[in-house]
């Protein structure tokens, strides 16, 4: 069988998306592996998600450290897992310019709206307010701004009348649940192309 993509997900809480990613690596033919699952907060629910799979977890609470210092930890925990790319998947801090930078193309992460719109929080609550036609999610490659970077893959989500941020937020996670797993698969797909894989 040829060589899968060595993957490393970063969560902060609940990790359903991550969950999702995991399924996908099931099959035989998905072109990555999640090698590592890791966290900056040490009680999230989905480090115990991956642990009952056998996936290995890393956890390290951030409170108290500097953001450089921080990510220099979750660095070395990454290579030390000889992880090839990251995803980020509910993983709720900024990370530091060197950490991206070092990771330069490599990082994705996913996103609960229709980027550029709604960078940061609450963003179904935002799309509802502004009488928006379609809300959805997108996956992006990281850079050091927050929720900024080349979309990658995007879907659309129709806002119902009667639809709250929460019902809203809902039938988009569905969403995020299929499009994160394949984009990631495509990304993984050529950079395994590449050749260029370290
Ligand atoms: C998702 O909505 C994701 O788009 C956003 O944070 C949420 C994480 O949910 N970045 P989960 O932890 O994957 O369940």
């Amino acid at each position: 069988m040829s060589p899968k993509l060595r993957v490393g997900v970063m969560i902060s809480g609940r990790g359903s998306n991550m969950a999702s990613i995991l399924a996908a690596a099931e099959a035989p033919d998905c072109p990555y592996e999640v090698v590592l699952v890791a966290s900056n907060n040490p009680e999230a629910p989905g480090l115990a998600f991956a642990d009952e799979r056998g996936v290995a977890v890393w956890a390290h609470d951030h409170r108290g450290m500097k953001r450089a210092e921080f990510d220099r930890l979750v660095d070395a925990a990454m290579r030390a897992a000889n992880v090839q790319m990251i995803a980020l998947a509910g993983y709720m801090r900024l990370l530091s310019p060197e950490f991206v930078e070092s990771w330069a193309g490599r990082i994705l992460n996913i996103h609960p709206s229709l980027l550029p719109k709604y960078k940061g929080l609450d963003t179904h609550a935002r799309a509802i307010a502004a009488g928006d036609g379609e809300a959805g999610c997108s996956v992006h490659i990281v850079t050091p701004e927050l929720d900024d970077g080349p979309v990658v893959a995007q879907t659309r989500v129709p806002i119902l009348a009667r639809d709250t941020p929460e019902t809203l937020a809902e039938r988009v996670l569905k969403e995020e649940h299929r499009l994160y797993p394949a984009a990631l698969a495509k990304c993984a797909a050529d950079v395994l192309r590449s050749g260029n894989p370290a």
